[in-house]
């Protein structure tokens, strides 16, 4: 039997993709850039020309979208306003919330906490519930019903962010304790759950593939009671 399809837009090197490829799904990615590890059929397109092919889209069972999150993390925020090249990125949730709505399928939007009010009852997903060794929490807004179980946070968690894996501090917290940036890709992928990737910026601009993984296998019950 063939595995349903989801297409993976703003997929960078695969962390949403493999996850979904977990839960069962055949995925297709979309990226404004090539991606040499990313996993599976990549189509180097901007995304929101796809999106505009409604004929495209309806080939697929599920779209997931990931748009560019800059604009919306705590980092950028100190640098808003200055006329810096983070007044320069566009917020581009509606803009896809729009067309997905407007193709009329089974969607995903996924974002950093900082575009909470960006979207429409998201679920947070953070790398406690999957004994990760990032705490990354992250958004998930679909049209299909979303659940997940509580769980504590990842205890000193890696920051896996920036531009190189150069295992600065980042802050000491009240207890003395310190949170500290991975120091290398290769504990910044396992605290991630990636192996596949071989670019640092990658792997810091990932999603962890657990948590695609956990939302892939809910879309599949949905489909399939739809059925
Ligand atoms: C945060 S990363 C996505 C990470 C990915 N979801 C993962 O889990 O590994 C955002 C990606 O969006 C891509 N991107 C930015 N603008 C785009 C556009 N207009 N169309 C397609 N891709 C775009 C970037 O090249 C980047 O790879």
């Amino acid at each position: 039997m063939s595995r349903p399809r989801l297409l993976d837009l703003f997929c960078g090197a695969g962390g949403c993709s493999v996850g979904y490829s977990r839960a069962g799904f055949d995925v297709t990615g979309v990226d404004i850039e090539p991606h040499d590890d990313y996993p599976y059929d990549l189509i180097v397109s901007d995304a929101m020309r796809v999106l505009l092919g409604v004929d495209f889209l309806s080939e697929f069972d599920v779209v997931h979208a990931s748009p560019p999150c800059q604009a919306k993390t705590t980092m950028s925020n100190r640098y808003r306003g200055k006329g810096g090249r983070t007044d320069e990125h566009i917020n581009l949730i509606a803009p896809v919330r729009d067309l997905l709505l407007t193709w009329g399928g089974l969607y995903v939007i996924e974002n950093v906490p900082g575009a909470r009010f960006d979207l429409r009852e998201p679920i947070t997903l953070h790398g406690g519930m999957f004994e990760l060794g990032v705490d990354r929490p992250r958004l998930f807004e679909s049209n299909a019903p979303l659940m997940l179980a509580p769980a504590p946070a990842t205890r000193n968690p890696l920051g896996v962010y920036g531009a190189r894996p150069d295992g600065r501090r980042l802050w000491t917290r009240a207890d003395g304790t310190e949170q500290r940036a991975a120091a290398s890709i290769e504990a910044a992928g396992a605290a991630m759950g990636i192996d596949w990737m071989t670019d640092f910026r990658d792997i810091a601009e990932a999603i962890p593939p657990a948590y695609t993984e956990c939302i892939g296998g809910q879309l599949l019950d949905y489909l399939e009671r739809a059925a």
